[in-house]
């Protein structure tokens, strides 16, 4: 199978970073949302990064112009008839994935390949609100996409060998790295990194040390890019939460016990870096 045409669902951190990546590797791609602030903000950063990414010498003008060309911003879910792969980013819950998944079920072109970027819900579950659940598949990447390089590829139960071989090739052409994961809670990333951030947490909580000392410990003790805190507000605590959620329910296993903290911030509206205040203050 041949994709061309990409959409985007949701501008968001993660959607206008994997928008940004497909549109660099020759995809024609639409960056969809609903929300037009939300869309300009996605587009604009977008636009930085490229700009950016010509003065660091890591792209040609051409290649910029070439990437800018490519990429249409679009409200209209409609515009998905019109695409090959549709790569799904908006927020963290089943009943509004869902509800996407319908919708682009109706809209889609009969071959097109629906995708999720979910960091742990079930996409067996999602395959089946659709009347395609083999041409379903979870693309989970990582933030922030333009600079890491890997990609899980999730396979819910029905996912055929095409569609996966279709979405792997997509990754090469991305220059991502991607492994196969079968569906099972947090597949690989998250289940082992969420109860690292959740300890991490609990050892605040616990009163063990200030968070600036646990990230220190985890950033230069174990050679972490940021320490665990740090990244926690970097992905969000909503998240964190939310994947702690899916693990705990998912397994069953006290083991995955979201620390009660990480829930007080969040009631707080203490989600980290995007509202300014989380383990850190950010101005
Ligand atoms: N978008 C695009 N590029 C970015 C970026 C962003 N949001 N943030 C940083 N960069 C680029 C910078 O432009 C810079 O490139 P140049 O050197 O060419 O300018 C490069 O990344 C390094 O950035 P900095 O020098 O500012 O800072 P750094 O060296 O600390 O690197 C980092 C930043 C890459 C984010 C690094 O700290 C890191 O790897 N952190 C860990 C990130 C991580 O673990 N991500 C996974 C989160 S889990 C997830 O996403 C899955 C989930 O389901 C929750």
């Amino acid at each position: 199978m041949s994709i061309n045409k990409i959409m985007v669902i949701g501008a968001g951190q993660m959607g206008a970073g994997i928008a940004q990546v497909c549109a660099q590797s020759g995809f024609d791609v639409l960056l969809y949302d609903l929300n037009e602030k939300a869309l300009n903000k996605g587009m604009n950063i977008i636009e930085k990064l490229l700009f950016r990414a010509v003065e660091k010498e890591r792209m040609t003008e051409t290649e910029r112009d070439g990437a800018l060309r490519r990429l249409t911003p679009s409200n209209q879910l409609q515009d998905a008839a019109t695409c090959d792969l549709i790569i799904e980013a908006v927020i963290e819950s089943m009943e509004v994935k869902s509800k996407v998944f319908r919708e682009l079920d109706e809209i889609a072109p009969k071959h097109a390949i629906l995708a999720s970027n979910t960091s742990s819900l079930p996409i067996t579950e999602l395959a089946a609100v659709t009347n395609r659940p083999d041409q379903v598949i979870g693309m989970h990447f990582m933030n922030p996409v333009p600079v890491m390089k890997l990609v899980e590829i999730i396979r819910g139960l029905q996912t055929s060998d095409e569609t996966y071989l279709a979405i792997e090739a997509v990754g090469k052409k991305l220059q991502k790295t991607s492994v196969e994961v079968n569906d099972f809670p947090g597949f690989v990333s998250n289940r082992i990194l969420m109860p690292m951030i959740n300890e991490a947490i609990y050892t605040v909580y616990e009163g063990v040390a200030s968070p600036a000392d646990i990230d220190t410990v985890m950033k230069l003790g174990m050679n972490h890019p940021m320490g665990p805190l740090t990244l926690a507000d970097f992905i969000g605590l909503d998240t964190c939460l939310s994947i702690m959620e899916v693990l705990y329910e998912g397994f069953g296993d006290s083991k995955y016990r979201p620390c009660p903290l990480l829930r007080k911030y969040v009631k707080a509206g203490w989600l980290g870096k995007k509202s300014g205040r989380g383990f850190y203050e950010y101005s």
